[in-house]
């Protein structure tokens, strides 16, 4: 684990990570790495200490010059297993034991880097259930928590509520209260070193805010984006997780240890603003064990669907909220004022003032010593001259050299912005990045005029036309595991969010910007996330007997509809919509699935008896038949069309569902289905008439028609309608082209 993350850290840590490693390897030749040893659910014997049957079982195995700092932790509460240090032999060695479900080594995840509450139609004045909401229990696994921050206060809250089991080991220094109610923390990294739940880089903290943190009036970033920063649920209760640290990341073994104490704990709804950092099997994904447990005891997992967008999502299974990120109808811009008066927009939170001063605007070929043109011109590593850039503002032709322009000490730089050009990042120093078309007009001023200058300006928030739309940072489906499965479910706000920060963090994360912010702006689908933490703890607010599956087919059916045209990848980048909290607490009809179909949906999908007792602990059994369609009962309605080379692209594909009424005990809902030139779609019974609450309904959707090349997806949708409630399933066809 060590070895690939010490790549990237400065030397002091680079130390710290070798002599953390070092201890427990000594001169050996085998190298000993974090494992996992899962071992399902826990037993029928839950008095007997499993801890000592963990360590009993490393006695076995490992050599007794290690057995002391073998163990790093075991799972004990919602399942068994443990992390240990061991070598490939030893983990060989426990995998073949009986008891033992898998063992995989433990990797490194990352973290996925407000008004955004109105833009959903969750408003301060919404409508509430204030009681309950306040019963409602908030987990955040991530970079810890910022006790104390306004977002976290406890003003006015009662004790916790008794089913809360958990406990406040924040470690020194870390005071909970009847907001922030729980705190605990996992180091694998340096099990040695005295831990803390406190947040030093800002997510936990921004998370966790964004999901429950209190009304929180005049709060800014310098003055930008000034107005009231709340949680989804400024009522409920926040129970911190930390398991994420600054340059290292996020051991999976801790990650998975959270995951353990939480759902014991007693939390309600978990969030995790975390992504694998790359496609791994199922078998080996924390998360998606984590959640599975967390479901079958009723608790709800909301996961960012990842920062890898046009790239695939890594958030895949059915039984995790997966969320993608959308820009909202606010933007921040900084504006660059030319010398002859023309205003030019670019993207960046910039907090600096140049007080309408006008400096020197230099292209970065115009200030090197040492580099050719064309790497100076992009203002690389090691180009920009200390004395050649003072008291000028840099120009370059990529955006690469943000670091090398402030560490060389220009005014400001103005770069061409390739990598997300619909994202403004805090910057440590007057910046504008701006798309090729703004580029070209700043280059054409530089080109044609001599005496060329330029006043950077302080950001302000101005309409965004183009809202919502998925932002291109924001991964991408299909579903690489599970092809007819669509993944992310749901949009939500992620990008230039408001929320609560840690006040020991760099808020551009460049450590030579010694600024400290109580509030900052961060953009991803971690913050996408807790969004959808907040809207789905907001719905439980008002059932709080619906099942996890029952609350996120609520927040899917109601979705806003996205406009497909505006994104090639359609329902791949948004899923069902964006989210609409307020309409998502009275869906008239919900799409529940329990947790034994999963097992089913993963038989269906290839997974045998033995694979699945791997992931779920216990004995599964697949049915005999694996169903052609495999179809569970998910909201949304996917398939992918495997084209007969050189045949013209014609399906047919049959999807049952069932759904629950959940609004008035006698209505009549009809199907509304979408049309178009190259598909057909028919409902079967296309009528259906509830009489109670809680009966359910089945039908057959049959979607036929030809994909053509030219797109190789079609979207289509479903709609049951009552008069009031619309209850709306995307329905998308793609081709293995895609
Ligand atoms: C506890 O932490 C707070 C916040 O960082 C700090 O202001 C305070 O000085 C700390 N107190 C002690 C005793 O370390
Ligand atoms: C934020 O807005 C409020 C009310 O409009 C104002 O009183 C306050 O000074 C503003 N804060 C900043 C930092 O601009
Ligand atoms: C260059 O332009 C600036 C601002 O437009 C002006 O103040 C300055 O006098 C000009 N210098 C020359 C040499 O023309
Ligand atoms: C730097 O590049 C710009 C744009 O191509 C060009 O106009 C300028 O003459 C170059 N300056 C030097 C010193 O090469
Ligand atoms: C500016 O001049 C350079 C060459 O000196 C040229 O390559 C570039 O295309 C020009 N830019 C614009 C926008 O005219
Ligand atoms: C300033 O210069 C740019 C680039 O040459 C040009 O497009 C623009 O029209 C000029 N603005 C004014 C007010 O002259
Ligand atoms: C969808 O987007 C397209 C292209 O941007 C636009 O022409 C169309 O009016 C939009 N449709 C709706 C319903 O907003
Ligand atoms: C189950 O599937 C796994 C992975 O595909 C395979 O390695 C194993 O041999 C299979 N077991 C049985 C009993 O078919
Ligand atoms: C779907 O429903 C139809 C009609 O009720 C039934 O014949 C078919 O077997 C069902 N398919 C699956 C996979 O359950
Ligand atoms: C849709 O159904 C109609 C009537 O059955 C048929 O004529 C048409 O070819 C179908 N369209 C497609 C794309 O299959
Ligand atoms: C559709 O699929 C075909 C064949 O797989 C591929 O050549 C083509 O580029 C795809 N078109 C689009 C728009 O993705």
């Amino acid at each position: 684990m060590a070895g690939l993350q010490c790549l990237i850290l400065s030397s002091v840590l680079l130390v710290l990570c070798v002599l953390g490693r070092m201890a427990y390897s000594h001169a050996e030749d085998q190298e000993r790495k974090i494992y996992v040893v899962y071992m399902g659910n826990l037993g029928e014997n839950e008095e007997l200490p499993k801890t000592t049957h963990h360590s009993s079982m490393l006695e076995d195995v490992v050599d007794s010059r290690f057995q002391g700092q073998s163990l790093i932790r075991s799972y004990t509460r919602s399942f068994n297993g443990f992390a240990a240090y061991l070598t490939h032999e030893e983990q060989e060695k426990l995998a073949s034991r009986e008891e033992v479900v898998s063992v995989f080594p433990s990797i490194v995840l990352h973290p996925q880097t407000t008004r955004s509450w109105d833009f959903t139609g969750l408003r301060e004045n919404s409508i509430r259930n204030p009681t309950v909401e306040s019963d409602m229990i908030v987990g955040v696994i991530d970079t810890g928590i910022w006790p104390e921050s306004k977002s976290f206060k406890d003003k006015g809250f009662s004790p916790p509520p008794k089913k809360w089991k958990g406990v406040c080991k924040g470690g020194q220094n870390f005071t909970c209260n009847n907001k922030l109610i729980g705190a605990r923390y996992y180091n694998s990294f340096m099990p040695s070193t005295t831990g803390s739940a406190r947040d030093t880089e800002g997510h936990g903290s921004h998370t966790a805010s964004t999901a429950a943190g209190n009304v929180v009036k005049g709060a800014s970033f310098y003055g930008i984006a000034n107005g009231t920063a709340r949680g989804g649920v400024p009522s409920a209760r926040i129970a911190a997780y930390k398991v994420c640290y600054p340059s290292f990341g996020c051991q999976s073994s801790d990650i998975l240890a959270a995951f353990d104490d939480a759902i014991a704990d007693g939390v309600d709804i978990i969030s995790v603003s975390l992504g694998n950092p790359e496609l791994v099997a199922l078998e080996n994904d924390v998360i998606a064990i984590g959640a599975l447990h967390a479901s079958r005891k009723g608790v709800l997992v909301v996961q960012s669907a990842g920062n890898s967008g046009p790239d695939l999502v890594t958030s895949i299974v059915p039984w995790v909220f997966t969320v993608a990120a959308s820009i909202t109808d606010k933007g921040i811009i900084t504006k660059v004022v030319l010398g002859n008066g023309t205003t030019i927009s670019g993207k960046s939170v910039n907090s600096f003032n140049l007080k309408g001063n006008s400096y020197p605007l230099a292209y970065g070929n115009e200030t090197t010593t040492t580099c050719d043109e064309q790497l100076a011109m992009g203002c690389l590593e090691s180009c920009l001259d200390k004395r050649m850039v003072k008291g000028k503002v840099v120009l370059c032709n990529e955006d690469k050299g943000m670091e090398e322009a402030f560490n060389a000490g220009a005014v400001g730089l103005v770069v061409h912005s390739t990598r997300a050009p619909d994202v403004s990042f805090v910057v440590p120093f007057p910046f504008s990045g701006l798309t090729m078309p703004r580029f070209n007009d700043l280059e054409g001023y530089f080109n044609t005029t001599k005496n060329h200058t330029v006043d950077i300006l302080k950001s302000e928030v101005v309409k965004n036309l183009n809202a919502p739309s998925v932002a291109s940072f924001s991964s991408r489906g299909p579903n690489f595991l599970f092809p007819n499965l669509l993944k992310p479910d749901v949009t939500a706000p992620g990008v230039e969010i408001l929320a609560a920060y840690s006040p020991l963090s760099s808020p551009s994360e460049f450590p030579q910007d010694k600024r400290s912010v109580k509030y900052s702006i961060l953009s991803g689908t971690s913050m996408a996330c807790p969004h959808v933490t907040g809207a789905a703890a907001y719905v439980k607010s008002f059932h709080p007997n619906w099942s996890p599956s029952a609350i996120k087919s609520a927040l899917m059916t109601t979705a806003w509809r996205m406009n497909a045209s505006k994104d090639p990848k359609a329902e791949f980048s948004y899923g069902a919509g964006h989210i609409d909290p307020v309409k998502a607490v009275h869906p008239g009809l919900v799409y529940d699935i329990s947790p034994d179909d999963y097992i089913t949906f993963l038989c269906n999908n290839g997974y045998n008896a033995s694979t699945l007792r791997k992931i779920f602990g216990t004995s599964v059994h697949c049915p005999d038949k694996r169903t052609p369609n495999d179809d569970l009962n998910y909201p949304t309605m996917t398939f992918r069309f495997v084209s007969p080379i050189g045949k013209s692209a014609k399906f047919s594909r049959q999807f049952n569902r069932t759904v629950t009424n959940v609004g008035s005990a006698n209505s009549i809902y009809k199907a509304i289905t979408s049309s178009g030139l190259d598909y057909n779609i028919t409902v079967n019974p296309s009528i259906l008439k509830f009489t109670a609450i809680g009966q359910k309904q089945s039908f057959v959707v049959t979607f036929s028609g030809k994909l053509t090349s030219k797109t190789n997806l079609t979207s289509a949708s479903l709609e049951w309608s009552d008069g009031v409630h619309s209850v709306r399933s995307p329905i998308v066809i793609y081709s293995t082209g895609l």
